[in-house]
Parts: C-alpha cells; structure tokens; sequence
C-alpha cells in the first residue's frame, strides 16, 4: 500500500467525524451514526483502492452502506486490493450524550490480514509498547496485572485498568471487583474501548491495561492501532447463543473459543489506521465548529514504519460545505 494513501484515509474519518459531530448532545444517536456512515462511505469512493469492507455495519441485509462484503473505493486500474474495518462512528450513545470519547475510526489492511470479526462480544486485554509480551489472555487478572507491572517497572498499585462500566463487568467475583483485590486503580469508561485500548499505548494518558467484554469489530479496530503502535492485545470471543458460533464459524473461525494474539487479529505490516475526534478525549480533541470553518484532530499511523501523525485540520465550511443534508 503506498504510503499516500494515509492522508487519503485521514480524510475518511475526518468526513465521518464532521458528519456525526453536528449530532453531539441531541440524543438520537441513530442519527449520528448514519450521518457518520453516509460521510465516510462517500469519501471512500473517491480512493484508488479495491477495497473490501471485512468489519462494517453490520450484514447486507442490515445496513445499506458498508456492509461486510461490499466493495468500495475506485476500483480501477493496477489499485492496491485491501481489507478494510470501520467503526464510523465508535460510541453512539456517547456522541447522542454529548460524552468524552467518540471517535471516528477506520483500518486498512492488505487483503487476508485483518480477522473477519463476527458482531458478537469479546474478551480483550490490551496494553502499550512497553508491556509488549506480558499479557496471556488465558492467566488470571492478577498474573496479567502483576506481570504488566513488573514490565514497567512500576508498584502495583500504580497500574490504571481502563474497564467499560458495563454491567457484566460489576457482578460479584467479576473484573471489577478482581482488579481492586489486585489493589491496582481503575478507569472506568461508559462506552468507547477503541479509545480505552489505544490510550495504553500512548503518551500521557495515565492508563497502563485495557481488559474486559466489549464488542469484537471494536477489538479488531484497536488491534490494528495497537500493532502501529508497537503495542500488544490477546482476545476471545463470547458467542452468547449457538447462533453466534455459526456465524463465526461462517466468518472462518472454526474454534470460537481459541485465544486470539495481535497476529490474529491483524496481521502483518501493511496496515494503515485512522482515527478521527468526534467528541474531546485524551487520545483526540473533538470536532470544533467556528463561524466558517471546522476544525478536526487526527491520528494516523502506519504498521510498516511505526509513524505516528497527528493532523490537525481546518476545513473551510464556506469553500468545502459539508457534504450532506442535515435538518435538527
Ligand atoms: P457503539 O458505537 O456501537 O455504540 O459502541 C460503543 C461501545 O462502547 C464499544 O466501544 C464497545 O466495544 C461496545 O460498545 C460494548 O458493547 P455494549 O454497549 O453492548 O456493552
């Protein structure tokens, strides 16, 4: 994948996020999130890509655009054939709330690299650069916690979880409670574990793991972020009913509960990532609307070189209008 196309996935997201970020606070996060795919499906069509979507909206059946299988991007010509993830919006309910947190988020891989991630749960431990090799998503939540510690030099009441509040998560015996028996802190986080994961590989963010259930396309998402980043993520997933097992199996994964390492989920070193604020984070500021323009925040990252961009962008709402139709 030539290494341009970065800025031409930037500004996917980008798209998606200025969309979906007029919607902040209006509680219709139904709303949000179309006006994020309608963004981002139209500006992926103006790339030189033959593009599959592999983590998208959901089946054909069940969402008109960006749907697992549908083809986009130019497709003409000698184009690099891709794989493609997306989470136009990561956290409806957040950007419907007016919460921290939302983003706009895609991945590109080449084509046979990213996991074919059924929409189901999955179990997930992520962390950064530094605790890269320590974490077993088969060992207790004390040993990982323990041997992330020790991987960072740090006492272990000096580790931050970052943990959805969700919950599965609260119940007697369950992540919660394990983690304070550990005696490490917690962050706890509404929704929006992409940016949970991705915070335990960059600077400044005071959170050391990510564990717990959240969505699988989600897990796959911030696998390929953490593999540009030279971070490290285990998972499993958790079929609810058999329904789920055959739709997995149906994606490729004959053994729903094998343990899946980063190489599972994304492979490779032609993956290109970008992320997009829809909401302010600590990853990423929000959307910011002025009287004539918008102004966007950005990471973009190559697996192949480990580079990591932060663009800041000024569109110009007089020259460029938004592209699409809103009434509130
Ligand atoms: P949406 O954008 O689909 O609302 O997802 C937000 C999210 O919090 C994800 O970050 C997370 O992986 C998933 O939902 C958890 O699912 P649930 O809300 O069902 O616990």
């Amino acid at each position: 994948m030539q290494r341009e196309l970065a800025i031409e996935f930037v500004r996917v997201t980008e798209a998606a996020a200025l969309a979906s970020a007029r919607w902040m606070g209006r509680g219709d996060k139904d709303s949000a999130d179309q006006a994020a795919v309608d963004a981002m499906r139209g500006m992926f069509d103006t790339i030189d890509i033959d593009g599959e979507v592999v983590i998208g909206e959901g089946e054909i059946d069940e969402a008109p655009m960006l749907y697992i299988g549908e083809k986009i991007g130019t497709r003409a010509g000698e184009v690099p054939k891709v794989d493609i993830a997306v989470d136009p919006l990561e956290g409806t309910t957040i950007i419907a709330e007016g919460r921290p947190n939302a983003l706009s988020v895609l991945a590109v891989a080449s084509h046979g690299s990213l996991l074919h991630a059924p929409d189901m749960y999955m179990d997930k431990i992520a962390v950064g650069p530094d605790a890269k090799g320590a974490i077993d998503i088969d060992a207790s939540v004390e040993e990982n916690i323990k041997a992330v510690a020790k991987a960072k030099g740090k006492a272990i009441e000096d580790i931050t979880v970052v943990i959805l509040d969700k919950p599965r998560h609260r119940v007697e015996d369950g992540l919660i409670e394990q983690v304070r028996r550990v005696g490490a802190r917690i962050k706890l986080i509404k929704d929006g574990d992409v940016a949970g994961a991705l915070a335990t590989a960059l600077p400044d963010t005071g959170v050391d793991i990510m564990m717990g259930i959240g969505g699988a396309p989600e897990g796959v998402l911030a696998a390929a972020g953490l593999k540009c980043i030279g971070g490290d993520m285990q998972a499993r997933l958790i079929p609810r009913n058999d329904e789920e097992i055959e739709r997995a199996k149906e994606m490729g994964i004959d053994n729903v509960n094998e343990a899946l390492r980063l190489e599972d989920l994304a492979a490779g070193d032609e993956i290109i990532f970008s992320a997009t604020g829809v909401t302010d984070g600590e990853m990423l500021k929000g959307v910011r609307f002025q009287e004539n323009n918008a102004i966007t925040h950005s990471l973009v990252m190559r697996s192949k070189t480990g580079t990591m961009r932060l663009v800041e962008a000024i569109h110009c709402l007089d020259q460029k209008p938004l592209p699409f139709d809103q009434e509130f």
